[in-house]
């Protein structure tokens, strides 16, 4: 039996009404009446009151108050392009993944954001970036949801809704930070293990150019599998081909709110099409144990890097931003990333992060476009067999799967195709204390940013460094909470807190032993606290 509508020709009407020209179309309502002009309203006499028949306005005017959906909880400002995924050298030996064969193509769009602001904020704001890609395969499609820094600001997801909270708008006052940062610096100033995502967005990396001019990271350690069930972690880079550039804080405020999606969009509409290189690091599991043993690198740690010369980065393919959306709210408001849309070869590993992120992203996307919205022609894979699965129904189900039987039938059973590898072999295992010492602050988690600022940093970067936090800092209007932050900032190096205390004109705590970050295990005090206890 043939079902009525399959995704070769969903795609296929969508291209249709994507590529539509005004000339070849007939102004119509909304269920296809032909109406001689838009303003011809019907009304009562010459100067009476409207008709309730007339559906032609009240069909125009019921749609307009309906068109906004949720902007994103996080993310909100964003840009993205279609393109292509080329896997150039491959990843064959490690991982299953059909993408991965050498020369494997497939079509994928990347969406670009900052994550603070609301969606009419300015897309050059001092903020982390989001480098969210769809890549469209044959075996479904893979969503890789990273960001341009590969830390970021907690290693408990727990943390992340309030966290954000102090980046928007105050509940009375109803400023953001650039008015009032006192919320962001008192959430900074009880979580220290945020530090090495701080010395990055302070710094001379905290404003890149646009959406091109930047590398995106998954950040989470993932495991890649083989079709016998052998996997080893994996943490995955994409190095832009473009070079790194960045603004000053100066050169940003000066510029259009929106720049880095004229940018792109001009970029791709003159054919000077930007392009990225995935990279991988890759590790075992023994190794794993080894780097939390011997460096008290825990790779589900998402406050922390894998170290590049023990573990060398490693081409995979290329990535080709060709096309722009014709629509942005079809192709680009609508589309949903998703970390939990993972492709055979690909599994999650333990990162507590991560394990909240893939219940999150579906959540938000029932939420914010419907239970359907998988249907939707952006977000739609296309796999080359007939999908079918028990979801059925639902507000917008266009794609409802005709009228094969929703339930698990004997009578006109589906087919079913074999997952290569057994997940026992590959989920059996768990590496590290991954839950007893997520909010834990260690001396470990000073390091990074010690090397970043010591070593990376010249000296004109530090005196930017200094006069972007200690500005940012004028804004928050309790003291106690500088001090604390100045505690912080000494631990990485005193020479930072010294800086800011001239700067502010009063002196921070002289570091955080002793310090209860909110009932935090604080592995820097005297007193040892069990990691497992608070
Ligand atoms: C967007 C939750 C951490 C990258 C979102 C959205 C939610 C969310 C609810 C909006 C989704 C939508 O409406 O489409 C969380 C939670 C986190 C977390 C609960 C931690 C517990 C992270 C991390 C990264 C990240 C660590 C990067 C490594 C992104 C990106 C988007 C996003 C790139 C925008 C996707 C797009 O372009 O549509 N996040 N997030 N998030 N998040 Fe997270």
């Amino acid at each position: 039996k043939k079902c009525p509508v399959n995704n070769t020709e969903m795609a296929r009407n969508y291209e249709d009404d994507r590529q539509t020209k005004s000339h070849e179309t007939v102004y119509t309502t909304s269920n296809g009446c032909p109406v001689p002009h838009p303003y011809a309203t019907q009304r009562a006499g010459v100067n009476g009151p409207l008709l309730l028949q007339d559906f032609h306005l009240i069909d125009l005017l019921s749609h307009f108050d309906r068109e906004r959906i949720p902007e994103r909880v996080v993310h909100a400002k964003g840009s993205a392009a279609h393109g292509v995924w080329e896997a150039t050298e491959g990843l064959e030996d490690l991982c299953m993944a059909d993408m991965f064969k050498k020369g494997t193509k497939c079509p994928l769009t990347i969406r670009f954001s900052t994550v603070g602001g609301e969606s009419g904020s300015p897309d050059l704001q001092r903020d982390p970036r989001g480098f969210a890609i769809k890549f469209k395969t044959q075996e479904g499609n893979w969503d890789f949801v990273g960001n341009n820094t590969p830390v970021f600001f907690l290693r408990d997801p727990a943390k992340f809704p309030h966290f954000i909270h102090t980046q928007k708008r105050h509940p009375a006052t109803h400023l953001s930070g650039g008015d009032d940062s006192t919320m962001f610096w008192d959430y900074l100033s009880q979580n220290p293990e945020a530090i090495h995502q701080v010395m990055i967005l302070m710094g001379d990396r905290g404003i890149p150019q646009g959406w091109r001019f930047m590398h995106g990271y998954y950040g989470h350690t993932l495991k890649i599998v083989k079709k016998n069930g052998e996997w080893v972690y994996a943490q995955f880079h994409i190095i832009s081909n473009q070079g790194t550039k960045t603004f000053t804080q100066e050169e940003a405020s000066a510029l259009s709110p929106d720049y880095g999606q004229k940018d792109l969009f001009e970029a791709i509409e003159r054919g000077d099409y930007p392009s990225w290189t995935m990279k991988v690091q890759t590790m075992t599991a023994t190794e794993a144990e080894e780097l939390w043993e011997k460096q008290r690198i825990n790779v589900f740690d998402l406050t922390h890097v894998w170290p590049q010369k023990q573990f060398p980065l490693r081409s995979v393919g290329t990535l080709t931003l060709n096309e722009n959306p014709k629509n942005y709210f079809a192709e680009v408001e609508q589309s949903a990333f998703n970390p939990a849309h993972m492709i055979p070869g690909v599994e999650p590993s333990a990162d507590p992060v991560l394990q909240s992120r893939l219940f999150s992203y579906p959540d938000a996307h029932r939420h914010r476009i419907g239970a359907n919205y998988q249907q939707l022609p952006v977000n739609a894979p296309i796999c080359p067999f007939r999908m079918a699965n028990f979801q059925r129904d639902g507000q917008m189900a266009f794609f409802n799967q005709g009228s094969r039987p929703a339930y698990l039938s004997s009578i006109e059973p589906i087919q079913f195709k074999d997952r290569a590898y057994d997940l026992n072999k590959v989920h059996g295992k768990f590496v590290g204390e991954a839950v007893s010492f997520l909010s834990e602050i260690r001396p470990e988690d000073f390091n990074a940013p010690r090397k970043l600022w010591r070593d990376v940093f010249s000296t004109e970067s530090k005196k930017r460094f200094i006069e972007t936090v200690s500005g940012h800092m004028k804004n928050c209007k309790d003291q106690e909470i500088l001090k604390r932050q100045i505690a912080i900032f000494r631990e990485v190096s005193p020479d930072i807190a010294e800086g800011l205390e001239k700067k502010l004109g009063f002196k921070g705590y002289s570091g955080i032993k002793g310090m209860n970050f909110n009932g935090t295990h604080n592995g820097m005090s005297e007193k040892k606290i069990p990691a497992n206890g608070m």
